[in-house]
């Protein structure tokens, strides 16, 4: 009785450092993403790419209503139609939304920031554009094979990263959080 309450023991601290260990892991990718601008070249695995959409499909949203869809672009000269200086083997991920109701922006957004961060998490690098949406939904929904009635509402970039990019090269400052945030 004694050697199996052992191995359970130590089978749940087994569980409970491997837990702590995956919240490091997830609060350290968060406090150290950056949007990436320079990329090398060199294809996505699918494996990869697969994972990345995932995290992108379990975004939380209000009444989990799911307003989203990806396109997932991999074609360069489609890519290229949507963000200016597309190295090889870049994704362009288009995430829309069932209408352009401001109500399910949120949403998208966190879609976008779960395949953002996904990506920084398997070593890619990443960057959120909404710049193109305008020209996305005014020129490129045929293209991309996005119905009328659905909306754009911003993109994310994957791909390899350049050498000597990382986070201390390339994030932008932030505001101190004693400065934006206030405790009652
Ligand atoms: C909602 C949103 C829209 C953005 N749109 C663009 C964009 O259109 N073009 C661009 O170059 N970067 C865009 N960015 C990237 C930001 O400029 C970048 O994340 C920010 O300046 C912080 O820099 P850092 O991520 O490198 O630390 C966008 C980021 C967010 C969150």
């Amino acid at each position: 009785m004694k050697k199996t309450l052992t191995v359970f023991a130590l089978f749940v601290a087994v569980i409970a450092s491997g837990a702590a260990d995956g919240a490091d892991d997830a609060v350290s990718v968060i406090l150290n993403n950056f949007g990436a601008a320079r990329y090398a070249a060199g294809a996505i695995p699918k494996a990869d790419l697969d994972k990345i959409i995932a995290a992108g499909v379990r975004a939380p949203s209000a009444r989990n209503r799911q307003p989203w869809r990806f396109t997932v672009v991999s074609t360069k000269a489609l890519a290229e139609k949507i963000v200016n200086g597309i190295t090889e083997g870049n994704v362009v991920i288009v995430v829309s939304a069932d209408s352009d109701s401001a109500d399910y922006t949120l949403d998208c957004a966190l879609a976008v920031e779960n395949i953002y961060l996904a990506a920084q998490a398997l070593g890619y690098g990443s960057r959120i554009y909404t710049g193109p949406v305008a020209n996305i939904n005014s020129k490129l929904k045929n293209d991309l094979g996005i119905p009328r009635e659905r909306s754009a509402v911003a993109v994310v970039r994957v791909g390899r990263l350049a050498s000597n990019v990382d986070v201390a090269s390339s994030a932008s400052p932030r505001k101190p959080a004693d400065s934006v945030v206030t405790y009652r």
